[in-house]
C-alpha cells in the first residue's frame, strides 16, 4: 500500500490535464478540457476534463472518476501502480509499504512534534501573561483574534527551552524536535535550545493540511533577523511550498489568478481584510516547482511585490517562472515604500484591489519602462531591448499569449516577428531559475556564453536590481515603478489596459 499522505500529495501536485493529455487529445473549453471519449465510440466530443475539480466525465457513456481512476482504466493499472505512475510524472517519490496494521509514516513523529509545537505558541499567545505584548502587537498591526486563529498564529516566548521543556513532558524527544527544526545546537551549546525566541510565529501549512514549518517574525526583546524559517526537513521543502495556499486554493481556482505577494503578514493582512486568493513564495525567488503548483489552481497571477528596485527585479523573475508553468502575470505596482499589508491597512480593502484591477501585464510592464528609460527610439537603446525583452519571450509557455507577446515587442521595436522569432529559438532560457527548468533541458555550455554575456559585461551593473537584464532601469533614479507607470500611460493607451481578476471563463465568480 502506499500511505495517505503521499496519495494526496501525488494528487494534489498533479496536474489532470497534462497526465490525461498525453492520453487523450484535450481541448480547451472554457476553463476545462475536452476530447472524444477515450472509454466509447463517438462522433462529437462528450469527454470533459474539469481541472478545477480534479475529475474527467463523459457525458456520452457515463464514465467517470479522478486523476488515479483514469490511469488505472486506461492503463490497466492497480491502484498502487496509478499512484505511482503519476507521483513520477508530478515528482512526487512515493514508497510503498506493506500493509502493516501498526504501519506508520516515518515523517509523521515530524508532523506530530510540529502539530505541538503549533499548540504550544498558540497557548504562549494566548497565555494572559506570556502573551500580552505579543497579543498588543499583532492588534496593533490590525491582526485581530480571529485572524490570529485562523491561521494557527503562536508566539515563541524569550525562553531558550520553553517548547524543548514542553515537548519532552509530552514525550517528544530531541532527536525528533532537531529533525523538525524546531531546536537546535550549537558551538556554545550542545544541549538543543528552541529555534524560534522570542518571535512571533506563523504556522506553515503543506497542501495536505499538516503544519510542515515555521516562520518566526522578530518580536520585543529579541535579536537576530528579522524573519527566522524552519530549515529545511524531510517534511519541508521551501522551494516547493507557498505559504498560504492549502488554505487560498479553492478561492485562487474559483477566481483563476492568485495574488503573489512577498511576506506572511502580507498574506495574513490581505486575508483579514477579506482578499482571499493570496499565497506568499516562503522567503525566497519564486521557483518553478511552485510556479507549476500554481498553475494547477490559477491561469492568472498578479504580483504584488515592493516597488523598489529589488522588489522589481523579483518581479521580473517571478514573472518569466509563472510565464515558464503556463501562467500569465501582471505587474501590480504599489507606492513606493508600502507592501499590501500597509496597503491595506491604511488605504483599505478597496484602494488595494483598485491597484490590483490597475496591475499592467508584465511585458507591457517591462515596455512602459524601457519607454521610460528611452530606450525605445535610438538604435543602440533598441537593439539592447530587444535582448532584455528576449528572456520573457522566451520563457513564454502558452502560446497564444507568447504570439501576443511577439507581435507587441515587434510592434514597439519595429523588429520584425520572424527574427524575433529566430532569436528567441536561437538561444535556451538561461535568466530565470525556473523559465530554463519548466522548458526543454538546456545544452550545457550555452548558457551566458556568447553575445549575451559580452552585452551583459559592457551593462552598467547595478547593485539594486541585479546586473543583468534590468540593470540599466535600476542605474538610474528615475526608475521607481510609479512614476513609470503613469508617465508611459499617457502615451501609450494600452498600457493602462485593466486587467481583472475575475476570469470571464465558466467557474468564475460563483
Ligand atoms: N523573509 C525571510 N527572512 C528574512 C527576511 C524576510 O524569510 N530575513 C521573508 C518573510 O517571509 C517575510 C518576507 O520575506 O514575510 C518579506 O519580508 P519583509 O518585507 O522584510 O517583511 P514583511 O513581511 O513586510 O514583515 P513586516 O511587515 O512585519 O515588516
Ligand atoms: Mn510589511
Amino acid at each position: 500500500m502506499i500511505p495517505d499522505d503521499q496519495v494526496e500529495e501525488v494528487r494534489a501536485r498533479s496536474d489532470i490535464v497534462a497526465v490525461i493529455g498525453e492520453h487523450v487529445p484535450l481541448k480547451r473549453a472554457g476553463k476545462d478540457y475536452r476530447a472524444l471519449c477515450p472509454f466509447h465510440e463517438e462522433k462529437t466530443p462528450s469527454f470533459y476534463v474539469v481541472p478545477a475539480k480534479g475529475f474527467y466525465k463523459c457525458f456520452g457513456c457515463g464514465e467517470s472518476g479522478d486523476l488515479f481512476s483514469f490511469v488505472m482504466k486506461r492503463m490497466g493499472l492497480d491502484f498502487t501502480e496509478a499512484v505511482k505512475y503519476a507521483g513520477r510524472k508530478a515528482g512526487v517519490a512515493v514508497r510503498e509499504v506493506k500493509r502493516r496494521p501498526e504501519y506508520q509514516d516515518p515523517n509523521r513523529p515530524l508532523y506530530e512534534a510540529n502539530a505541538f509545537a503549533r499548540e504550544y505558541y498558540r497557548e504562549q499567545l494566548g497565555d494572559e501573561e506570556a502573551g500580552r505584548l505579543a497579543r498588543d502587537y499583532l492588534r496593533d498591526r490590525g491582526i485581530d483574534a480571529e485572524t490570529a486563529e485562523r491561521f494557527g498564529i503562536g508566539f515563541a516566548p524569550d525562553e531558550w527551552r520553553g517548547l524543548r521543556t514542553a515537548a519532552a513532558r509530552h514525550g517528544i524527544d530531541d532527536a525528533i524536535l532537531l529533525d523538525a527544526g524546531l531546536v537546535t545546537t550549537s558551538e556554545r551549546s550542545e544541549e538543543p535550545y528552541d529555534r524560534f525566541r522570542s518571535r512571533i510565529v506563523f504556522p506553515i501549512e503543506g497542501l495536505t493540511g499538516k503544519v510542515i514549518a515555521f516562520g518566526g517574525r522578530l518580536f520585543g526583546q529579541g535579536k537576530g533577523a528579522k524573519y527566522l524559517n524552519s530549515p529545511e526537513t524531510p517534511v519541508y521543502h521551501k522551494g516547493e511550498e507557498l505559504y498560504g495556499l492549502n488554505r487560498a486554493r479553492h478561492e485562487i481556482r474559483k477566481e483563476g489568478a492568485v495574488l503573489l505577494v512577498e511576506g506572511y503578514t502580507d498574506v495574513v493582512s490581505l486575508v483579514a481584510h477579506e482578499v482571499a486568493n493570496v499565497v506568499a513564495s516562503l522567503g525566497t525567488a519564486l521557483t518553478s516547482v511552485q510556479a507549476r503548483l500554481l498553475a494547477r489552481f490559477a491561469s492568472r497571477a498578479f504580483l504584488l511585490y515592493d516597488s523598489d528596485m529589488a522588489g522589481l527585479r523579483a518581479t521580473f523573475r517571478a514573472a518569466d517562472i509563472l510565464l515558464g508553468a503556463g501562467i500569465h502575470p501582471s505587474v501590480v505596482t504599489l507606492p513606493p515604500g508600502e507592501d499590501p499589508d500597509s496597503v491595506a491597512r491604511h488605504e483599505g480593502r478597496e484602494a488595494l484591489l483598485r491597484y490590483v484591477s490597475d496591475a499592467v501585464d508584465v511585458l507591457d510592464r517591462k515596455l512602459q519602462i524601457l519607454a521610460t528609460r528611452d530606450r525605445l527610439s535610438s538604435i543602440d537603446g533598441i537593439r539592447d531591448a530587444v535582448d532584455r525583452l528576449l528572456p520573457t519571450l522566451r520563457a513564454t509557455r502558452d502560446p497564444a499569449l507568447r504570439d501576443i507577446y511577439i507581435s507587441r515587442v515587434a510592434a514597439e521595436t519595429g523588429v520584425r516577428r520572424e527574427t524575433l522569432e529566430e532569436e528567441i529559438a536561437r538561444a535556451p532560457a538561461a535568466s530565470a531559475e525556473g523559465a530554463g527548468m519548466a522548458a526543454a533541458p538546456k545544452p550545457p555550455g550555452r548558457r551566458g556564453g556568447g553575445a549575451h554575456r559580452w552585452r551583459r559585461l559592457r551593462s552598467p551593473g547595478c547593485g539594486g536590481c541585479g546586473s543583468r537584464s534590468w540593470a540599466l532601469s535600476a542605474s538610474s533614479s528615475r526608475c521607481s515603478s510609479t512614476t513609470a507607470g503613469s508617465s508611459t500611460a499617457r502615451a501609450r493607451p494600452w498600457a493602462r489596459r485593466t486587467l481583472s481578476t475575475r476570469p470571464t471563463a465558466p467557474y468564475s465568480g460563483r
